[in-house]
């Protein structure tokens, strides 16, 4: 079977679409929107209005890219949740419209789904390993931070969740602290690689089962550097490169902990990472570490397609496809995650 699929993802503040033929992506274009930069934060409205400005641009480029014709594409799939209302309202009713213009069916794909389903994007010229049912995935963005058992490309259960931030939030609030700039994650990443992880030590929370918390640790980063200014009002300036390690590393450590208590608990080996988080150097190597300790295998997802993106939506999609599991004109889309 030869199936194109056109996938428009706009949960929150990157426009992108991609087309895909089967498994593989032929095109993956991504608008990043600059305007929330200096916000700490996204904007909701600001995005939603960037999104209109860069949605048509952004799949005619995709389309070409991918060097098919608009009449090729056997299905238009769109993100229908969770995100920003206002922004998934965009890729939604462009969606909507496309299809019903190219008369050919509509497919919504779950957000969070499609950033654990990107592991089954074809991946060209490597020893090809794609992870093997049931395995776990820890899922880390800017919205949510949870460890998912998948049964199947579509079974799949919430086993631990955070009860407050995402893990993504931690890096962008501690960012903001520290007077970077949103989205502060890859900043501290960046500025990680020069400094020591153990220069400073912030509190670990102790949270039941295998649920999450990061606002203590972000209160205990708070006022550490409040202190600190106090004493010396240069305390940031000198001492970035080893606050991005230290609270980097506090951050890893609580996700591998719990990640490893649900390998324990479930006797499931094979683990993926996935979301925004799962760019970050020092999560990839505590994943690689475990590996080569013998105690996962583990799955990495290529750089390209942890941060928001629509080849993931494509992939999502495809499998729909082959279900024949189509949306009609009347899905609208939802802000908080169904998997609960
Ligand atoms: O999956 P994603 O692109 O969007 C959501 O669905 O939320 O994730 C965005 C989050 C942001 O919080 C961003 O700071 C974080 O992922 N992030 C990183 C890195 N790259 C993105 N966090 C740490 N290290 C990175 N390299
Ligand atoms: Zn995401």
């Amino acid at each position: 079977m030869s199936i194109y699929i056109l996938a428009i993802e706009s949960s929150c503040d990157d426009t992108s679409a991609a087309v895909l033929h089967n498994r593989t992506v032929l095109s993956n274009v991504i608008a990043n929107q600059q305007v929330h930069a200096g916000f700490g934060g996204v904007v909701p409205e600001l995005a939603s209005r960037a999104h209109q400005a860069n949605i048509i641009p952004v799949i005619h480029q995709a389309i070409k890219t991918a060097g098919i014709e608009k009449h090729q594409i056997d299905a238009v799939a769109f993100t229908r949740g969770p995100g920003l209302l206002g922004s998934l309202l965009v890729g939604t009713s462009f969606a909507k419209s496309f299809a019903l213009g190219l008369a050919k069916p509509l497919i919504e794909v779950d957000h969070m789904q499609a950033h654990i389903l990107a592991h089954f994007i074809e991946k060209e010229g490597k020893d090809s390993l794609y992870p093997e049912f049931p395995f776990l995935c820890l899922t880390v963005s800017g919205g949510h931070t949870q460890i998912v058992r998948i049964d199947d490309y579509f079974s799949m259960q919430v086993i631990g969740r955070t009860i407050d931030d995402a893990s993504g939030e931690a890096f962008d609030k501690a960012a903001k602290i520290m007077g970077l700039s949103y989205p502060g994650g890859p900043m501290i990443d960046k500025l990680a690689k020069s400094g020591n992880p153990e220069a400073f030590r912030f509190a670990r929370p102790m949270i039941a089962d295998l649920d999450y918390s990061f606002s203590g640790l972000k209160t205990s980063f708070l006022y550490f550097v409040r202190d600190q200014l106090k004493i010396n009002p240069d305390f940031i300036e000198l001492n970035k490169a080893d606050l991005s390690a230290s609270i980097q590393k506090a951050i890893v450590d609580i996700l591998m902990d719990k990640l490893m208590k649900a390998v324990e608990r479930t006797g499931i080996r094979q683990v993926a990472v996935a979301g925004g988080v799962s760019a970050n150097a020092a999560l990839r190597q505590a994943f690689l570490k475990q590996e080569a300790e013998g105690n996962i295998e583990a799955f990495i997802p290529e750089f390209q397609y942890t941060t928001d993106n629509a080849a993931m939506i494509g992939i999502a999609a495809y499998f729909k496809y082959l279900k024949k599991d189509f949306a009609d004109l009347s899905a609208t889309p939802y802000s908080r995650s169904t998997a609960r």
